[in-house]
Order: structure tokens, then C-alpha cells, then sequence
């Protein structure tokens, strides 16, 4: 009953808020349209009802996927929509508002341009929309009612990524959307979730990490009753003549950039005796034959390593194993990685990572590596959500770092102290030195059936973490 009278108290005041559009003066409007280059497309004017935020990212090969993404998009504009679209950068606003990506921060901050948008789109920047059908599909919609729209996927298990929630199988129905596809919230779903008081909805007792961002927004949404996201047809992964939007999957497996080979990189896998006999054992069995000339295994002694003689190439870091974090030995393979190695790429990865080489290569040949100091591969966030912390590379899913990037972690000297994350310590310090960091979803923290078919199918896998057997690989990642 409570519930209910809540319910209509929620309804009452949202729609309030929505005749009264909070009073934007179109001078102030226009003032931060410039100040964070949104582009109102098709007229030069201020006011606009859809508002397109593209999860854009910094750097020269992304300027090219968002000029591809905006040039799409730019094309379609006539005059016969009903409505007006406009298109803002997340990577511009990030410079305003850290943390943009995981959205919360962005929405929460406020902007006149976002609050006052009828309708907000997420998209990645290799999304693909049909302006033409989304302009007809939402002339039919209302955006004082609580909704939003998207792609529904649904987990079948409860998995790591999603912290495990709802942590049995049967009170699984949350559906959450593919960012791929696009999701579409209405006004009122997003001046909610920008009045909601995060810390009544994030655990208190420990830091929190974003590190599957879809999953997390649908989850607040739907866990404080407010509305459950409504499953559309039209938001595919593969195109097709029914698709208002679809996913760009060939832009997401890379370029076929013929002058680079894998001369370019070198790997570092951190080890230690302990799981010599298992994990050491597979990488043979699978991806090491491809790689076996630029691979070296970083240990704390030598001791039992004449099994390998032949196969694998260990190098000795010189200090004992401090049984967690990693971060020293880190340091040694970026400084071993200078004074001894002649490519532009470093991979660092775990005993337990397992990579497709082709498929990196092709991700690789992408960028070049000679312009700017890069850190890549799949972005997690710490507090980012809460408008601080940092983002930073998740390890066991393979850190790709450019030798511009570890030249000037070793030049600033960074204090590495022992037993600290070495993924967490690399993404703080990447803030602080400027270097730029690049989300590839290609890379994967855990195992294939951790993640759903279509995000798999959006994002072309390249490496995945904790792999248990040669089958397991060849099926989830060769091929
Ligand atoms: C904005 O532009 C549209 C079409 O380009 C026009 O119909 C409308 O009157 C303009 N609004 C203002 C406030 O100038
Ligand atoms: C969008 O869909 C319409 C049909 O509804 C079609 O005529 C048009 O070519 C499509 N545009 C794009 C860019 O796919
Ligand atoms: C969302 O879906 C769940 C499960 O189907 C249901 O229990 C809940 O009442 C729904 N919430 C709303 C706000 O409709
Ligand atoms: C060795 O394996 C254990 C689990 O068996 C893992 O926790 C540890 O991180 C691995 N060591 C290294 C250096 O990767
Ligand atoms: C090497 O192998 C022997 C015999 O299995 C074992 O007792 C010893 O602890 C190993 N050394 C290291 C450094 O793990
Ligand atoms: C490293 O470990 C060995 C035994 O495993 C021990 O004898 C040695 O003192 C340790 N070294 C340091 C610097 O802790």
C-alpha cells in the first residue's frame, strides 16, 4: 500500500517537472551547448529532443571510429523528422565530469542539455541508428512516462562480473540493456536516476568498481521499482531491414592494416613456480605456439624451469613472490622491456590469460603507436561512479602498454609499493601522467559464458581470462 502512494508521488512529481522544464533560460542552454560541443543537427538553433550521447574515447584511431559514427548520422538529417537530434562526445564531457563513462557522474551532474532533452540515447561509437525510424518510433512514445528501451539481454547464471547478484539462478529476470544496440531512456528515467542519492545504493563497506556498466544502470533502475526495461525488436546486433539501430561488428574486430606484423610486440606473462605443472602447461597446449619468439616468462627463480628448456623462455625477477598484486614485478618487466626490447607494444598478462593473436593483431594495427602514450584493453572503473577515483586496464584480461607509455612511467620514477594491485596502480598513475587509456570490451576479464552471446558478438573476443582446458579454448577463443 505504501508502496503504492510512493509510486503515485513519484509519478506526480516527475511529471511536474516536465511541464515546467525546470525554467531552462535558452541563453544559459545555448552557453554550455557550446561549452561541451553538443551539435544540434540539421538547424543551428538551441533546442533539440533527442540528445545522442556517443560513448566516445580519446586518441586518434577513436577520432576516426567517431567520425565515422557522426558522419553516418550527419547524412541522414532531412527535414521531414518529426523530431530534432543532437550529438554529444563522452569523451569531451569526461574533461568536464570524470567518470562520464559509467554515466552516473554525467547525469548526475546536472547539465541543461541533458535534463532538458525529451529523450536520451547511449550509444557506443559503433552503433549504427536509423534516424528515420527512431524519429517515427518515438513520435509515438511519451517521455513524461518512466521508460527506457533497448536490446534485452538476460544472465543465465549469476556471474563474477555482475558481482554475482542476484546469487541464485531462479530470481534471475533483470534485463539489461546492450549498449551496442543503444538504449533509449526518456526524460523522466534520467531526471530519476540524476536525483537519485547513490550512496543509499551502492555498498558503503567497500569500494566500488564499475565493471559492467549496462548491467549496473538497469540495475538501479529496476531494483528501486522504478521501471523495468522495455524489450524492443528493432534494437538489433546484426542488421537487418526491421533494425532502427545494430552494432558496427566489423568495426569491432579491428583493421586490416597489412604493414604491421607482431614483430611489434613483445609479451610478458607473470608466473611462478607453483603454477608451472597447470597453467604453464596450457598456454603451451594453446596460444604459445603462435607467439613463442616474442613471449617471456617473468618468475622469482629458475629452480624446476629446465622442464621447459625449449619451450618457454623465463626470466628471473630477482626478489621473492609477495603472493599478491604484483605490482613490483610489474615495474621490472616495463623496465626489462626497455632496456632489452626493440617493439612498440608491450602485452602484459597473467598465467591464466589466454590470447588470439590474429585477432590482436588486428586491434593492434589499428593505432599507431608512435604518436601517444597508451594504455589499452578492457577499462573497469574505481569510484568512478561516484564522480572520482580512476579508471584503470583489468589485468587478468591482458594490459596492452606502448613504449611511449612506459617510458614515462619509468622517467617520472613511480613509487610501486609491494603487494599493490599492479592493474589499479597503472590506471591511477596513467591519470596523473597523461597517458591515455583505451577500452577495447575485445578483452575479457573472465571466461566466455561469463559474458551474454551478444556482447560477445558486438565485441569480436581477443583475449579471455581463467580458461580451464585446451578444449574450453579452442572452442570460446580460436577459430
Ligand atoms: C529552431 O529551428 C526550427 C527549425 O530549424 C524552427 O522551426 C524553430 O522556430 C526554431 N526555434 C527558435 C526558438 O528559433
Ligand atoms: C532507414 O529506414 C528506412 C525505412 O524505414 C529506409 O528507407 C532507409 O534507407 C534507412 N536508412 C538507413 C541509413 O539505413
Ligand atoms: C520488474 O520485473 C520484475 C520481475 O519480472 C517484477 O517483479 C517487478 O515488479 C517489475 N518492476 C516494475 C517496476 O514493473
Ligand atoms: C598462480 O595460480 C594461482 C591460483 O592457482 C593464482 O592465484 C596466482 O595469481 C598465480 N600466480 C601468478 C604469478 O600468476
Ligand atoms: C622444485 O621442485 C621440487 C620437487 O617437486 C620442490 O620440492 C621445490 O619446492 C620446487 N622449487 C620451487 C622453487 O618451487
Ligand atoms: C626468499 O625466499 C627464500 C625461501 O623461499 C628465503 O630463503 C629468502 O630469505 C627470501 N628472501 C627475501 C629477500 O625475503
Amino acid at each position: 500500500m505504501i508502496f503504492k502512494y510512493l509510486l503515485l508521488f513519484v509519478f506526480y512529481k516527475y511529471s511536474v517537472w516536465a511541464i515546467d522544464d525546470f525554467g531552462f533560460d535558452v541563453l544559459n542552454l545555448r552557453q554550455e551547448i557550446e561549452a561541451v560541443k553538443v551539435e544540434i543537427l540539421g538547424t543551428n538553433n538551441a533546442s533539440f529532443d533527442v540528445l545522442i550521447i556517443v560513448r566516445s574515447q580519446v586518441g586518434e584511431y577513436h577520432q576516426k571510429r567517431l567520425e565515422q559514427f557522426e558522419g553516418n548520422l550527419r547524412k541522414q538529417i532531412h527535414d521531414e523528422y518529426t523530431l530534432i537530434f543532437a550529438i554529444v562526445c563522452l569523451h569531451e564531457i569526461e574533461t568536464v565530469v570524470q567518470g562520464s563513462w559509467t554515466l552516473i557522474p554525467l547525469i548526475q551532474h546536472e547539465f541543461r542539455f541533458v535534463q532538458s532533452a525529451k529523450w536520451v540515447i547511449i550509444t557506443e561509437d559503433s552503433t549504427e541508428l536509423n534516424l528515420s525510424k527512431l524519429s517515427s518510433f518515438l513520435s509515438t512514445k511519451d517521455p513524461v512516462l518512466p521508460q527506457y528501451f533497448g536490446h534485452c539481454i538476460i544472465d543465465k547464471k549469476p556471474v563474477i562480473i555482475h558481482h554475482f547478484w542476484p546469487y541464485t539462478m531462479d530470481k534471475i529476470t533483470l534485463k539489461y540493456p546492450l549498449f551496442a544496440s543503444g538504449v533509449i531512456f526518456s526524460q523522466t528515467v534520467v531526471r530519476y536516476l540524476s536525483e537519485l542519492d547513490m550512496d543509499d545504493h551502492i555498498p558503503s563497506n567497500i569500494p566500488y568498481t564499475t565493471i559492467d556498466i549496462q548491467h549496473e544502470i538497469a540495475k538501479l533502475i529496476s531494483t528501486t521499482q522504478l521501471v523495468n526495461l522495455t524489450c524492443e525488436e528493432s534494437f538489433c546486433v546484426e542488421k537487418d531491414r526491421h533494425c532502427m539501430t545494430w552494432v558496427n561488428v566489423q568495426m569491432n574486430k579491428g583493421c586490416e592494416n597489412k604493414d604491421y606484423t607482431y614483430e611489434g610486440l613483445s609479451i610478458a606473462v607473470k608466473t611462478y613456480a607453483e603454477n608451472y605443472s597447470t597453467r604453464l602447461q596450457l598456454i603451451i597446449k594453446t596460444w604459445l605456439s603462435d607467439t613463442r619468439d616474442i613471449t617471456k616468462f617473468f618468475t622469482h627463480s629458475l629452480e624446476n624451469t629446465s622442464q621447459f628448456d625449449g619451450e618457454i623462455n623465463f626470466i628471473d625477477v630477482g626478489f621473492n613472490n609477495t603472493g599478491g598484486g604484483h605490482c613490483q614485478k610489474m615495474l621490472f618487466i616495463m623496465k626489462y622491456f626497455l632496456q632489452n626490447e626493440k617493439g612498440h607494444w608491450l602485452a602484459i598478462i597473467d598465467d591464466d590469460t589466454f590470447i588470439n593473436m590474429e585477432r590482436l593483431t588486428r586491434i593492434l594495427s589499428c593505432i599507431n603507436p608512435e604518436s601517444e602514450a597508451i594504455i589499452l584493453g578492457e577499462r573497469y572503473g574505481f569510484l568512478q561512479i561516484e564522480d572520482g577515483g580512476y579508471p584503470y586496464i583489468t589485468g587478468g584480461g591482458g594490459i596492452l602498454i606502448n613504449r611511449k607509455a612506459i617510458r614515462k612511467f619509468i622517467d617520472e620514477d613511480v613509487y610501486c609499493p609491494v603487494g599493490a594491485p599492479d592493474d589499479m596502480w597503472l590506471g591511477m598513475h596513467s591519470k596523473v601522467h597523461g597517458i591515455i587509456m583505451l577500452d577495447f570490451p575485445n578483452f575479457h576479464q573472465s571466461v566466455e559464458s561469463t559474458y551474454h552471446k551478444d556482447y560477445i558478438k558486438s565485441f569480436m573476443p581477443v583475449t579471455y581470462h581463467r580458461i580451464g582446458t585446451v578444449k574450453e579454448y579452442e572452442d570460446t577463443l580460436k577459430g
